[in-house]
């Protein structure tokens, strides 16, 4: 098989947690790191056996390249979305696609033009207890959900200051603050864990402790689900906690900063990836549940294998790039409603999230 051929367009920040998962893959050879930071870009290089390294984002479009994998800041990514699909590329885009839906909406005309792979990195997915519990709500397990809760804190806003580099701070380049860059991920997994669509919203946001962050360090949105779920979702860039919770008619589960788990269902037995219940619904054992690390790639559902999988299998991404849409979408109405002090309807949105398809 010829090896699929990945530049890795963004090799600091975050993508320095998994840009060596591509020098591991099968049938993987990564062509080009590119940072506009030099040194970022020669030390990915070093890590993943890259060919070449560069700070210049058009060597990601060259000929002989297969796929880019874009984890600049969400303000490069319409620019870098649209030259990799010019040059014919498929793409891995870090979320959020864009700071806007009208950038966003620019991405999926000219995705559409295409017969390209697009996919949206959500790194949640890469851990097999949301797996399970999208199973056993499927199967019953919890009964009907009534309610469901997120939250999604850190702390990293209190440390900023003022700085050119600091793009995280301002609402043009992110698009928001923190419920733009941290609540998207946890919108996606509740929706797609319960199959389900936002279609109504009420959020309020706050700036508390982060002067020099123009959006929301707080945010809170309440979330109406369309099979009649209420969801509250928080974020924050300057309280710390992270956490998911479903509670139903039969039973619930609590998973708290990324670790503790609390589940019962009036339903066992079950067997998951990861998750024992008995036959009386209690877990099998308690301890610590960890997510994976991101450069796994023995993981079969490391999302960056699960990328290079679907474009060597020609399946469909999970998290397709107008799933990503959507959940931007629905990010826009809660900033819309935290403005205007009213709930917020999104008619027809959300429904592509419906479409996920099993992985195996
Ligand atoms: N959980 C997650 O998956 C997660 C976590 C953090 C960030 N992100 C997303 O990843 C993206 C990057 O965020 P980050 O925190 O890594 O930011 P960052 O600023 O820490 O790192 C961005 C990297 O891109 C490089 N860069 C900036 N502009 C560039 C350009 N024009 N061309 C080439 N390289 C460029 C920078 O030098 C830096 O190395 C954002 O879209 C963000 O929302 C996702």
């Amino acid at each position: 098989m010829k090896p699929l051929t990945v530049a890795l367009l963004g090799c600091g920040g975050i993508a320095v947690r998994y840009r060596k998962t591509y020098a591991r893959l099968y049938g993987v050879r990564v062509a080009v790191t590119i940072d506009v930071e030099e040194k970022t870009a020669r030390q990915a290089q070093e890590e993943t056996g890259a060919a070449h390294w560069s700070t210049r984002a058009d060597d990601a479009f060259a000929s002989g390249i297969d796929a880019v994998v874009i984890s600049t800041p969400n303000y490069f990514h319409k620019e870098h979305a649209l030259g990799a699909l010019k040059a014919g590329k498929h793409i891995l885009l870090q979320k959020p696609i864009a700071p806007t839906v009208r950038d966003a909406e620019e991405i999926l005309v000219a995705y559409r033009k295409t017969d390209r792979v697009m996919a949206v990195y959500m790194n949640l997915l890469d851990h097999p207890l949301f797996w399970d519990l999208r199973e056993l709500v499927r199967r019953g397990y919890f009964g009907r959900v009534g309610l469901a809760s997120a939250r999604l804190a850190h702390r990293g806003g209190l440390t900023w200051t003022a700085s050119e580099k600091l793009w995280r701070a301002s609402v043009a380049k992110t698009g928001g603050g923190s419920f733009i860059q941290l609540g998207v991920h946890y919108l996606h997994l509740l929706q797609w864990i319960l199959q389900d669509a936002v279609f109504q919203v009420q959020a309020f946001s706050t700036n508390l402790a982060c002067p020099h962050l123009e959006g929301d360090d707080l945010m809170l949105a309440h979330l109406k689900l369309r099979n009649g779920t209420l969801a509250e979702l928080e974020t924050s860039w300057c309280v710390q906690e992270e956490h998911f919770s479903l509670m139903g008619t039969q039973g619930a589960v609590h998973y708290r900063d990324n670790r503790c788990l609390e589940i019962w269902s009036e339903n066992g037995p079950f067997e998951g990836k990861i998750l024992r219940l008995k036959g009386d619904g209690k877990p099998e054992h308690l301890d610590p549940l960890l997510p994976p690390e991101w450069d796994d790639e023995e993981n079969p559902l490391n999302q960056h294998r699960q990328f290079v999988e679907a474009l060597q299998s020609g399946r469909s991404p999970e998290v397709s790039v107008e799933q990503g849409m959507t959940d931007l979408r629905i990010v826009e109405a809660c900033y819309e409603s935290a403005r205007s002090g009213v709930s917020v309807k999104l008619p027809g949105s959300g429904a592509s999230v419906l479409k996920g398809e099993p992985l195996e």
